[in-house]
């Protein structure tokens, strides 16, 4: 069993105001054994290898709450078009064409950017699941993946057999990083028949929900239009909110929405710079904190961000709410908050905290740069200053996946190139 120690700056996220300004971190096995100020590590722990990184702030790994990793081969491709053009003209036909191989490769560009810019867990919705858990296996990450499953007709019964395929193979693989949970895509593209088998089949499995909910004013009108209901409402009386639910978006809810969420402990991944670059609107994310929800961060996919770096998206989600609410309104901690502890909290890891016991997905953030000067703040230098190239350390299951920017587990060149080669091959045939 390997064990790491690391020193330098440390913001455990276990509390605002918890800083050790010199501090050191143990590391024994895939767990957190000690945090606390130089020097207060019991001698029994005796380290393998030890990072001395004195400029550095240690943290936790920041969670994608929400994303569709493989589509990193579509980035750039389709941009600056109304929704449904993009969609039914450049998105849609793109995917049709995608391969397995594809979406290994698309997956693991996701996974080196991803490990670049301190994110060590997400949670993934798409096809081909299974060449996504082998990339996350290989990179070393952490992941929670869902089967995308569009609920009508045979192609949904399909889908959904291959989730369950999914979870027998993979949920628990990788030494535990790999979960698995099942992927109703949305309200709108699922039967209320559909959703309440999906709900029997994660009771009957004991693994949770990731679904998009209230994305666009379109969706409501749809869902009002058919059940007469709000899509929070219907899948409430639909009773799928029993199980462990992610709900990405909700930018569009009531107050009586917002009510029901925090009732059924539903959490939500908010996804902002999606949300703005396709004027889907603006989610009441400060309002469903105050309620008690577990709100989390994610990047969506790359074709709608176009980045998967979650320091961006911290500034944004805090930008945008000051923009719309006022200048108070989500502060840094706050944000950083929701990319950790609530990102964790929000799959079900346990990480998101730096604290005895937890597992060891850890990053470390080169604070010796003009951008972090004068240190009056690390929270806010984190959330307004930084972005995902500061990561100089990537640590995840105990494990370092990126030293001084090196990525340990994958090929970064080789991934590029294969992506690059992949994604102009497939544009080729629409020209
Ligand atoms: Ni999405």
């Amino acid at each position: 069993m390997a064990s790491i120690l690391l020193r330098g700056m440390i913001l455990p996220m276990t509390g605002s105001g918890d800083f050790y300004p010199q501090g050191e971190i143990a590391i024994k096995g895939d767990s957190i054994f000690h945090v606390g100020p130089i020097g207060t590590t019991p001698e029994s722990f005796i380290s393998d290898q030890v990072l001395d990184l004195p400029n550095d702030v240690f943290m936790p790994g920041l969670v994608n709450t929400h994303t569709h990793a493989a589509m990193t081969i579509l980035r750039g491709y389709a941009d600056d078009l109304p929704l449904m053009r993009w969609l039914n003209e450049k998105i849609w036909p793109f995917e049709e064409k995608l391969s397995d191989e594809d979406i290994y490769w698309g997956t693991s560009l996701a996974l080196c950017e991803m490990i670049m810019s301190g994110t060590t867990a997400m949670l993934d919705m798409y096809a081909s699941m299974e060449q996504v858990a082998e990339a996350v296996i290989q990179a070393g990450t952490r992941a929670v993946l869902s089967r995308g499953l569009i609920g009508n007709g045979p192609n949904g019964q399909r889908a959904l057999a291959e989730n369950i395929e999914l979870i027998k193979k993979y949920h628990g693989a990788g030494d535990g990083r790999v979960q698995v949970m099942f992927g109703p895509h949305a309200p709108y593209t699922c039967s209320g028949e559909f959703l309440r088998e999906v709900s029997a089949e994660a009771d009957k499995y004991g693994v949770g929900i990731h679904i998009h909910v209230a994305e666009t004013k379109d969706e409501i009108d749809i869902i009002k239009e058919q059940y007469g209901k709000t899509p929070v409402q219907w899948l409430n009386e639909l009773g799928l909110f029993k199980e462990q639910v992610v709900a990405a978006h909700c930018v569009h809810l009531t107050d009586e929405d917002m009510t029901i969420l925090a009732d059924k402990r539903v959490s939500v991944a908010h996804n902002p710079e999606s949300n703005m670059k396709l004027n889907s609107g603006t989610a009441r994310i400060p309002e469903m904190l105050d309620r008690g929800i577990t709100v989390g961060l994610g990047t969506d996919g790359a074709s709608s961000n176009n980045n998967l770096d979650l320091f961006g998206e911290m500034r944004t989600a805090a930008f945008q709410q000051k923009l719309v609410v006022n200048s108070t309104a989500l502060p840094a901690y706050q944000v950083l908050e929701m990319a950790t502890v609530n990102g964790a909290k929000a799959l079900g890891l346990s990480t998101g905290v730096l604290a005895p016991g937890y597992k060891a997905d850890i990053i470390s953030v080169n604070f010796d740069q003009p951008h972090f000067y004068p240190r009056f703040s690390i929270p806010a230098h984190l959330v307004y200053s930084a972005n995902g190239g500061d990561v100089r350390t990537t640590i995840v299951n105990g494990k370092i996946l990126m030293q001084d920017r090196k990525l340990v587990t994958l090929d970064k060149d080789k991934i590029c190139s294969e992506v690059e080669t992949r994604a102009k091959k497939i544009a080729a045939q629409f020209e």
